[in-house]
């Protein structure tokens, strides 16, 4: 059915397998800095309308890989198509980031929220994997996503972007029964719409929880980490003969990667203000580790993102199981040639921390 995968070193790296380099991919790396990105967002009308139309979703999920020399396609939409399907009101001010015209605040609108199937309200994303799929051709593997149901929970009940999550911590101390009942609706909702875009075609899974590090480390275990476990434990895991890796990512969460690994995923993203040498000890190569270079390296001129890039490389050093990216998302500031420095260093530098013997099999 669909074309053999020509490079799959992103997924034998994910599975911490032997590669001859390390693989390489951006968090974000389909967007505004780009500006072939901006030509078809303003061709869409809107970001919503860009993640509704297959046909120009799957066009700019391949625009980076026709720049440059990536090893993965992420498919292009948001983390918050789910509470968009729960009818909570989205849209996106520009500049402003996301808005939700309805807050999730009490019992009453808990009880309302859907779960959404995904061949249903939630049809476009799976559309948009399917359309993704065929393009590719086998090029490099897809990675499908969902937030974690904290960071969604956290713009359902805010109603947007926050500063001190006033609403959504007010619920945590004062209803936290509620607060779970919220979280659970949106775990459900999450492993449907992950298992919806494996079944459609996603050859791997990054769940986003930007928002894990605002939280106590008790308080991350018990709001964050355990649906992100419910995850693990839930979404598909082999799809057309091969393993689905699963990758988990807190932005703030390098004291708790052992906690994470603990969870089975395969793979951890790792933000730019942990070691990946402290890290990879903490997690005593269970998983395989994703990350982790500062996004504003890029804005340095290219010879120094190139050292920058080898210092990342070296902190991981010796061995399988790293794949290079940032340690958050690419700034819409950065220029496109920045990037392409990043990209060619990895390729340039990573081989020696590869052995020898398996640098023939590209
Ligand atoms: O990585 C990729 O290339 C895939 C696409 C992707 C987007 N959002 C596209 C996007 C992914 C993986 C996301 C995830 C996402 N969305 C997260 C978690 C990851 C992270 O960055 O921490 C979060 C918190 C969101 C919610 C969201 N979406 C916010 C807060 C914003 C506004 C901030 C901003 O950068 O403008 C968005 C909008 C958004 N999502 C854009 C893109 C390309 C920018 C929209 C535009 O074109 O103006």
């Amino acid at each position: 059915m669909s074309a053999p995968l020509q490079n799959d070193l992103l997924l034998r790296a994910l599975l911490r397998q032997p590669t001859p380099r390390t693989p390489v991919w951006m968090m974000r790396q389909a967007g505004r800095y780009l500006p072939e990105y901006r030509a078809t967002r303003a061709k869409a009308g809107s970001f919503l309308q860009l993640c509704m139309n297959p046909e120009l979703a799957c066009e700019v999920t391949l625009q980076p890989l026709d720049r440059y020399r990536l090893d993965a396609a992420i498919l292009f939409s948001d983390i918050l198509t789910v509470p968009h399907a729960m009818n909570v009101g989205l849209s996106f001010e520009t500049g402003e980031g996301p808005k939700i015209a309805r807050p999730v605040r009490t019992s009453a609108d808990i009880d309302r929220l859907p779960i959404p199937d995904p061949e249903g309200e939630l049809r476009y994303v799976m559309d948009a994997v399917r359309t993704i799929r065929r393009e590719l051709k086998g090029r490099v593997p897809l990675i499908g996503f969902a937030g974690s149901p904290w960071t969604v929970g956290t713009y359902m009940v805010e109603g947007g972007g926050s500063r001190n999550f006033e609403h959504i911590k007010g619920m945590l101390y004062g209803a936290p029964q509620e607060l779970h009942r919220l979280l659970d609706i949106i775990t459900r909702a999450t492993i449907a719409y992950l298992n919806g875009q494996i079944a459609a075609g996603a050859q791997a899974v990054m769940v986003f929880d930007t928002w894990g590090g605002a939280l106590t480390p008790r308080d991350y275990r018990e709001f964050s980490l355990r649906y992100m476990q419910r995850i693990v434990d839930g979404v598909t895991r082999e799809a057309d003969g091969r393993r689905v890796p699963v990758i988990l990512y807190t932005k703030g969460g390098g004291d708790w990667l052992d906690h994470m690994a603990a969870t089975g995923c395969d793979a951890l993203g790792v933000d730019w203000m942990t070691d990946l040498a402290d890290a990879r000890r903490k997690v005593q190569d269970k998983v395989a580790l994703q990350g982790n270079l500062d996004p504003s390296v890029l804005y340095a001129p290219p010879a120094r993102i190139r050292e920058q890039v080898g210092k990342v490389l070296a902190s991981y050093g010796q061995g399988p199981g790293h794949v290079f990216n940032l340690g958050h998302g690419i700034h819409p500031e950065v220029k496109p040639e920045h990037a392409l420095a990043m990209i060619e260093a990895v390729h340039e530098l990573s081989p020696q921390y590869h052995e020898e013997r398996d640098r023939g099999r590209g």
